[in-house]
């Protein structure tokens, strides 16, 4: 006969609290494992679902601390440009800034500002001297007469700028732009040859963000997702020459001998990048991915918010269950894990790490923010954005190619939905909220770091009448 064993998820569960030496809050600290050789300052990762992670979300959580996984339903160019337009969000020296030659006319220079995608361009001639600057200001100014006006006619010329040198500190930056004013500082060599950029708003950023993860170059730290069939190879190739810090081979059951295969393909290709394998739910799984050269494991199937796995197909593990399973052996290994999916509320997240995770992944938590993709919908006076899962079936559609016509729409069998989210504002309101949520629960440990919540972590089972007393009860809420 079969044993069955008992498997429970987040809320079955809560946190007896410790004796605490805790004088506020504010004294844990959130730093983290990502992966073998990447640590980030917030415990959280948006997940690459094609309505939670392009861009704009990767740079805005990168900033507060975590990172964003970009999608991978787009084409192979759009993927890694997108990774590119995390990498130059911000640097604190930008090596080989964008120049134009004085004798370009406005127009020709406008052009090139907006294919490169910045507002002002450094003038140079071909062996590279520092000519001037051009300005988002000067466009504007130039418009009547862009045609015929030359670059050299409305820069502001070499002898009115303030550059420096290459080996300038940030702390020499910030005066040298508090002094003077300016807003770009052009890096020059001994011959006047143009070597480097530093500008204000970077400067800014990295005042106003101190948690910002960000790799050697001071550029944020972002990862890209493949599959493990078709062009996933290259895929992985282009993610990484773009910059991609992290590849997540993401498929829905990570126990396959195809997901081996590929963590084997992508490490051939570079023995650096970091490579976070998932999505598994068992000890077994864990062990074979960490043999298998996985520096992070992706665990959850079918807990997410917009998952039916386990009602098509019967499979799955509680969540919580599922992170204790998998982090009891990924420890043996020194191998992070990432619990994916179910996470709704802080105390989720102080679970899960509870319960032997280094870091959480959000899908439905960050959907529906401004950072996430998509347009924001009314309905009467609400707002909305499109949340859906990756096998759902219009991303499937999408992914395979289906055309709705010629082929039988019976081949599509979702094992994701699709649904409308409150619109929720910008993330960092949110995150906020969830690190805030996650501090009060390290201090309710008396946990100063996350090393010592997933040690001073003891669970309670509860009942429903426990379930029902632990949110606000016989009362009207009101907010
Ligand atoms: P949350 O609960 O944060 O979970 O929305 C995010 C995670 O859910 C997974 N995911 C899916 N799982 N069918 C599934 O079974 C789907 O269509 C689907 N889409 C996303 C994924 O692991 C994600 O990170």
């Amino acid at each position: 006969m079969k044993i069955i064993p008992y498997a429970l998820t987040y809320d079955d569960v809560l946190i007896v609290p410790r004796r605490s030496s805790f004088s506020s809050r504010s004294e844990a600290n959130t730093k983290t494992r990502l992966t073998k050789k990447i640590n980030i300052n917030i415990p959280i990762i948006s997940a690459n679902m094609d309505t939670v992670t392009e861009a704009e979300m990767a740079i805005s959580l990168a900033r507060l601390g975590g990172i964003g996984i970009i999608h991978r339903f787009m084409s192979i160019e759009e993927n890694a440009e997108m990774i590119r337009r995390v990498k130059r969000a911000q640097s604190f020296i930008i090596e080989n800034p964008y120049t134009i030659d004085p004798d370009k006319t406005v127009n020709e220079a406008k052009k090139y500002a907006e294919e490169v995608g910045v507002t002002g361009l450094i003038v140079a001639n071909e062996d590279k001297k520092l000519q001037g600057i051009l300005s988002r200001r000067d466009f504007i100014f130039a418009n009547d007469n862009s045609d015929t006006l030359k670059v050299r006619d409305i820069m502001t010329p070499r002898e009115k700028l303030i550059t420096s040198h290459a080996h300038t500190t940030f702390e020499e930056a910030q005066k040298i732009f508090a002094n003077h004013k300016i807003e770009k500082l052009p890096l020059v060599d001994k011959e006047d040859r143009i070597i480097g950029l530093i500008t204000v708003d970077d400067i800014k950023n990295i005042i106003e963000y101190p948690l910002a993860n960000l790799d050697a170059e001071g550029q944020l730290i972002v990862g890209g997702a493949v599959g493990v069939h078709g062009d996933f190879l290259e895929r992985a190739k282009a993610l990484i020459q773009a910059g991609a810090d992290v590849i997540v081979i993401d498929i829905a059951h990570g126990h396959s001998d195809h997901m081996i295969e590929a963590i084997k393909k992508i490490r051939e290709i570079s023995s650096e990048i970091q490579i976070i394998a998932g999505n598994i739910a068992t000890a077994q799984a864990a062990k074979d991915l960490c043999e298998a050269g996985a520096d992070a494991l992706k665990v959850g199937v079918g807990p997410g918010t917009t998952c039916i796995t386990r009602l098509v197909t019967g499979c799955g593990v509680p969540q919580l269950t599922a992170v204790m399973e998998c982090a009891k052996i990924a420890k043996k290994y020194n191998v992070p894990i990432i619990a994916d999916g179910g996470i709704q509320k802080s105390g989720d997240i102080v679970k899960a790490i509870g319960a032997g995770a280094d870091t959480v992944m959000l899908g439905g938590a960050l959907a529906g923010t401004e950072e996430s993709p998509g347009v924001v919908m009314r309905r009467g006076d609400k707002k909305f954005k499109v949340c859906r899962g990756s096998a759902s079936f219009s991303v499937t559609l999408k992914r395979k190619n289906i055309n709705l016509e010629k082929k039988d729409l019976n081949e599509v069998v979702p094992e994701g939905v699709e649904s409308l989210v409150p619109y929720k504002g910008p993330i960092i309101d949110l995150i906020s909220q969830f690190i805030g949520g996650l501090k009060s629960g390290m201090s309710y440990t008396n946990s100063y770091t996350i090393a010592e919540l997933q040690k001073n972590t003891e669970f309670v089972r509860i009942t429903n009448a426990g379930a029902k007393e632990s949110g606000p009860h016989d009362i009207n809420v009101i907010n």
